[in-house]
């Protein structure tokens, strides 16, 4: 079994929440093993849950539909949420709930090293760009240890508000130029990301 099987074998059998108990499945996340992209979105909802995989419902088809601009297809990326288990009635993940799942996502980005993390929304942004607002740095990158981070609108957010469709479409086309010019993003001083969520400042 590869290390990513295993991984997701731990990861569907996790008590560390209470809303594990209520899971249909947990979602731990799919792709390429050796994907130069992660997308990492928030959290699974009804439709994630029956499945056991990512971005299958309606937020799903328009990701397809923004991977389809740039040429890509899921198998190629990986795709995969803050958090592995739907909350009750799609609320918005707890701190403590983010805080348990984080070493999966940890452990993902280590075994599959991509070049580049998409995040989509403002609670996987806030992993990784703490104190920022989605509205001024969706469509920027920033690198950190050879990885470029690039925030993006949840795709879900075009299903409410259309005026983000285009906005969102804009910063799905800007990737393939992101990771064609790697070298020339400004690395940040800090040699890792920051590592703690800060929700309450977004
Ligand atoms: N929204 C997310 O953030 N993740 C999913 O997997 C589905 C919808």
């Amino acid at each position: 079994m590869s290390a990513l099987l295993g991984l997701y074998e731990e990861i569907k059998h996790c008590q560390k929440c209470e809303i594990a108990k209520d899971r249909t499945k947990a979602v731990p996340g799919e792709g390429a093993e050796d994907a130069d992209i992660m997308f990492i979105g928030e959290a699974p909802g009804w439709h994630e849950d029956q499945q056991g995989r990512p971005f299958v419902g309606p937020a799903g088809q328009f990701l397809d539909e923004l991977l389809a601009l740039i040429n890509l297809k899921r198998e190629q990326v990986y795709i995969t949420n803050v958090i592995k288990t739907r909350p009750p009635v799609n609320r918005d993940p707890l701190p403590q709930e983010i805080l348990n799942c984080r070493p999966w996502l940890d452990r993902q980005i280590e075994l599959i090293r991509p070049r580049m993390i998409v995040t989509l929304g403002r609670y996987s942004m806030a992993l990784f760009f703490p104190g920022k607002s989605i509205s001024k740095i969706h469509g920027t990158a920033q690198k950190w240890d050879g990885i470029i981070y690039y925030a993006m609108y949840h795709p879900a957010a075009a299903l409410h508000q259309q005026r983000l469709r285009e906005t969102i479409k804009a910063d799905m086309r800007r990737i393939p130029e992101l990771l064609a010019q790697a070298k020339s993003i400004p690395e940040e001083k800090q040699e890792t990301p920051p590592q703690q969520s800060s929700m309450f400042e977004v």
